[in-house]
């Protein structure tokens, strides 16, 4: 009954699609990792939301809502996103929130920015890497303290402290008031305080009735931080592999395990990136994309499908079944390209680097395959596509041994094939 849902490449698959339309047959959706700096772009009954930090399942009447012990919450951005949503659907979503689950507060976006990692990596300035770094450093405020509020205040008191021994010379740092943000914490906090609890147990719970649930992941399997193109990537598991982990529950329990790989790779920020177009096909894709970040507005940078990518991906995440978005966009190319090897000093490997430096020497070896000049719309089968097209999901699928389950062809939830596999 339990289905995943993982992005394949640097984030930006297109899972906000995919994850609202799955959603609406879930009785709990889980997000497990990352934070507001993931944006899924979802439609829901004509309206066009970019959403940051809720469940899919906010859409859906009767649907739990769960942030997992592994995602870091920024309570202004949900409660902003859960007003807008609440208005759109005329309700207030459900939401439990893990007690285990760490706040990103207002310091740890100034450290970001005054280490300036934002800047050197291209991250998305939503404060992830320094909430993650006081888990692992055990000095992170969980969502539990702040049903305990005068441990909350000391806790508070003493981190605010040892950042200004840390940063002494800072004026921005020398002017936290760790009484000020702990009043306003516990404000922001005041209608979230009934829906922290233990999700672990109601996820477990879940599973063993038996319900539906739908783990949606942010970001991607190469922003991982330990199997990704560490270290221009995010600070969570974006993968099945850390599903278990974040939720408290063993993973095998999942059996469906979707890796969405959009029909071509973008990805945001600084990193190598093998099959990147700094030509007019990359601006071509780009615009036809639309691929301009949902949380910062950047521009993508836009490539050919790299399977070596994709393959290590659909490894670290035992997907059983892929969701292939975007397709359209490549309506109209005359040549599609696809790596399926690279050359690194002088040989072929289908190997993926996981060091930077190595991946940057990286160069791709393309196949080309034709393109198709005609529509993809009212398309409900993969045989209702042009010929070309259908050949391309099945090149996927032979070189992924994976099968194609979902193929998206627009933003609209009609533009998608449901195969039953
Ligand atoms: P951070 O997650 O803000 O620390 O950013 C680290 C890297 O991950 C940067 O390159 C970001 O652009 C990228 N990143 C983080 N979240 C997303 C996402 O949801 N989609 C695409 N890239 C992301």
């Amino acid at each position: 009954m339990a289905t995943a849902i993982l992005g394949l490449q640097w984030g930006d698959e297109g899972k906000g699609k995919i994850t609202h339309l799955l959603a609406q047959d879930a009785d709990m959706v889980v997000r497990f990792n990352g934070g507001p700096n993931a944006g899924h772009t979802v439609i829901d009954r004509g309206v066009k939301f970019g959403t940051h930090l809720v469940p899919a399942g906010v859409f859906y009447d009767g649907t739990l809502n769960v942030l997992a012990g592994g995602v870091v919450v920024d309570l202004d951005v949900l409660r902003a996103e859960l007003e807008e949503i609440s208005a759109h659907i005329g309700g207030s979503p459900d939401l439990l929130i893990a007690e285990n689950a760490h706040l990103i507060l207002p310091y740890h976006r100034l450290l970001e920015e005054i280490e300036g990692s934002g800047a050197h990596f291209g991250t998305t300035r939503r404060g992830i890497a320094p909430t993650y770094r006081d888990k692992a450093a055990k000095v992170g405020i969980r969502a539990g303290d702040l049903l305990r509020p005068d441990r909350l205040r000391e806790r508070l008191a003493w981190r605010v402290d040892q950042l200004k021994r840390q940063w002494a010379t800072n004026e921005q740092v020398a002017a936290l008031d760790a009484e000020g943000l702990a009043d306003g914490l516990l404000a922001t906090a005041e209608p979230f305080l009934e829906s922290i609890g233990d999700a672990a147990g109601a996820i477990r719970s879940a599973l063993d009735a038996g319900r539906r649930v739908l783990f949606e992941g942010a970001q991607g399997t190469l922003l991982d931080l330990d199997h990704g193109t560490y270290p221009y990537v995010t600070s969570s598991s974006t993968t099945f592999a850390g599903l278990g982990n974040s939720i408290g529950v063993p993973a095998p329990n999942v059996a469906r395990r979707i890796g969405v790989l959009k029909a071509y790779t973008t990805r945001v920020g600084e990193g190598p990136f093998t099959t990147e177009l700094d030509d007019d096909t990359g601006i071509l894709l780009r615009e036809r994309g639309g691929e301009f970040g949902v949380t910062t507005g950047r521009p993508r940078r836009c490539g050919w499908l790299d399977l070596v990518a994709v393959d290590h991906a659909v490894s670290v995440n035992g997907a059983t079944e892929l969701a292939l978005t975007k397709l359209d966009v490549l309506t109209g190319v005359d040549e599609i390209k696809v790596c399926r090897t690279y050359r690194l000093d002088g040989r072929t490997t289908d190997r993926f680097p996981l060091s930077a430096d190595e991946m940057e020497a990286c160069e791709p070896v393309y196949e080309a395959l034709p393109g198709w000049s005609e529509g993809l719309s009212g398309a409900e089968r993969v045989e209702d596509l042009p010929a070309q097209a259908v050949d391309y999901v099945r090149f996927i699928e032979e070189a992924t041994g994976v099968p194609v389950g979902i193929v998206s062809y627009g933003p609209a939830p009609e533009e998608t094939i449901h195969r039953t596999l």
